[in-house]
């Protein structure tokens, strides 16, 4: 199968039933995004397909329609995304475990609302879960991304 994640067109050998996750970590040797549960309950897997926010644990490759950006493919023209730097400048992580798929999902979320409030922020966050609590400065984080986004 031919897919195109991060900008790059990569052939992997893979079965359609095989979870998106699998795929990416095992085969194409993507593992910035991280295994969590399997059931798409806690966010840790999440990437972009078509732009779009999904888990990657309960996508089968078969099911693809779309390029796939993981947070290694995030930044672009060597220069990090507002949210990476929001990340970096809130110092959000604490064991790190879940924070790529919490990037991602802020990121997808200020595609669609470029200022988000905090019920907008709580709404579109609430499938990525934390087991360290970094909840509050996630959500200031998303708010600084915001306006670096906004060129504030
Ligand atoms: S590993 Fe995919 S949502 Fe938990
Ligand atoms: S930073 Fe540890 S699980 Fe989120």
């Amino acid at each position: 199968m031919r897919l195109t994640v991060d900008g790059q067109e990569i052939d992997i050998d893979a079965d359609p039933d095989m979870p998106l996750l699998w795929a990416l970590r095992d085969l194409a040797g993507k593992k910035g995004l991280k295994f969590g549960c399997g059931i798409a309950a806690c966010g840790a897997c999440t990437v972009h397909v078509n732009g779009e926010a999904v888990r990657s644990c309960t996508l089968l490759v078969g099911q693809l329609d779309g390029p796939v950006t993981t947070i290694e493919g995030l930044s672009t023209g060597g220069k990090l995304h507002p949210v990476q730097q929001a990340w970096l400048e809130e110092q959000v992580p604490q064991c790190g475990y879940c924070q790529s798929g919490q990037i991602m999902s802020a990121a997808a979320l200020l595609e669609h609302t470029p200022s988000p409030t905090d019920a907008e922020i709580d709404e579109a966050m609430s499938g990525n879960l934390c087991r360290c609590g970094t909840y509050p400065r996630i959500r200031a984080a998303i708010k600084r991304a915001a306006a670096l986004k906004a060129g504030a």
